[in-house]
């Protein structure tokens, strides 16, 4: 009787644990809950197809897009286009900011092209945009979620996260992380001797986010200048015999060419595919917490994001700021997740 009574009690506990795992809405399968802001943009391009290809460790609810690289209509398409090529479009893509909060817009249409998105043909995707705003998706969503739940991936400007937070402090209370592509310490900016493009394009949109007190992460230029693509890499990738292994071959040889050139470097980053790598294998990547500061006032170091990495004024530490990273890991991870795609 007693063999029978226990193994009951074990059916009814496995059966209650089940029962809440699905009530509470835990992820089947997806590790990570995540939302993905972009403004697409090639290397965007690339950290979508890296994402969406990894289901069984990233749970990607919706794309949101942003002005930045290119203007919002083209950031928008690009990222449907992303979601097509991924075989992913059931994944919903709302549109979002079409300008910084304050500063005149930018974009990089002299990198990423007038479309976006160079070395390929892009074509308007068949499946829809979402109804509705980027900005109120995710306060609708980040107030519905269970606390700290959902980690938010910043692959373009802050600006629609930034505006979510103005309109809805308590949305923070849904998130897990920020995890942002932006800012440079090391390395020195992109866009100006000091300023990395993302943050140049909307420094007080960042100044919200880094205000809200978030769990931040950040991924500067210190790290993705660290992980370059090589002709062997993106042989690799363009060999893989699939269309996502030639789309990103194709995208990534014209993308990188400028930022060769410019910095004199053997190869090209995917800044924002960093992000993606950093979320699925963290381990590839190191860094330290400090204190971060946003410069946004006019001028000469506008935008520059000032680290104090060693601690010298001995400020609270509001950042994770990665400085390192493996960079054949990466590719190798990034080749063979593309390798899934169709
Ligand atoms: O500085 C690099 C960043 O700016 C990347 O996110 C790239 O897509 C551009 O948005
Ligand atoms: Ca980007």
């Amino acid at each position: 009787m007693v063999g029978y009574a226990q193994g009951f009690k074990r059916w009814l506990r496995s059966l209650l644990l089940l029962s809440l795992l699905t009530a509470t809405g835990t992820q089947a399968g997806g590790e990570v809950d995540l939302i993905i802001d972009t403004d697409p943009g090639a290397d965007d391009v690339v950290a979508l197809l890296f994402a969406l290809a990894s289901a069984e460790q990233l749970h990607v609810r919706a794309l949101t897009t942003v002005a930045g690289n290119v203007r919002l209509d083209k950031t928008t398409r690009n990222a449907r286009l992303a979601r097509e090529w991924a075989g992913r479009d059931e994944v919903p893509v709302y549109a979002g900011a079409p300008g910084p909060l304050l500063r005149t817009p930018i974009y990089a249409e002299n990198i990423h092209g007038k479309e976006g998105i160079s070395g390929v043909t892009v074509h308007e995707p068949e499946a829809p945009l979402a109804q509705g705003s980027a900005i109120n998706y995710l306060i609708d969503t980040l107030r519905a979620a269970k606390p700290h739940s959902i980690t938010l991936a910043l692959l373009g400007p802050q600006t629609n996260l930034a505006l979510a937070l103005i309109q809805a402090p308590d949305i923070t209370q849904g998130i897990k992380e920020v995890v942002v592509m932006g800012g440079a310490h090391f390395n020195g900016g992109n866009i100006t001797p000091v300023a990395e493009f993302n943050l140049f394009a909307d420094p007080q949109a960042a100044e919200v986010v880094l205000g809200s007190g978030v769990k931040l992460t950040y991924l500067p230029l210190d790290v993705t200048h660290k992980v370059l693509t090589s002709d062997a890499r993106l042989e690799k990738i363009a060999s893989l015999g699939n269309n996502a292994g030639k789309v990103v071959g194709d995208i990534l040889n014209d993308y990188v060419k400028a930022d060769m050139e410019h910095y004199g470097l053997p190869g090209g980053p995917v800044h924002d595919a960093t992000v993606i790598a950093y979320l699925l294998k963290p381990e590839l990547f190191s860094g330290r917490k400090v204190n971060m500061l946003i410069d946004s006032r006019e001028g000469p170091t506008f935008g520059q994001t000032i680290v104090d990495w060693h601690d010298g004024l001995k400020r609270e530490k509001n950042v994770f700021w990665v400085e390192n990273g493996d960079a054949q890991g990466f590719f190798d991870l990034l080749t063979e997740r593309l390798a899934r795609l169709k």
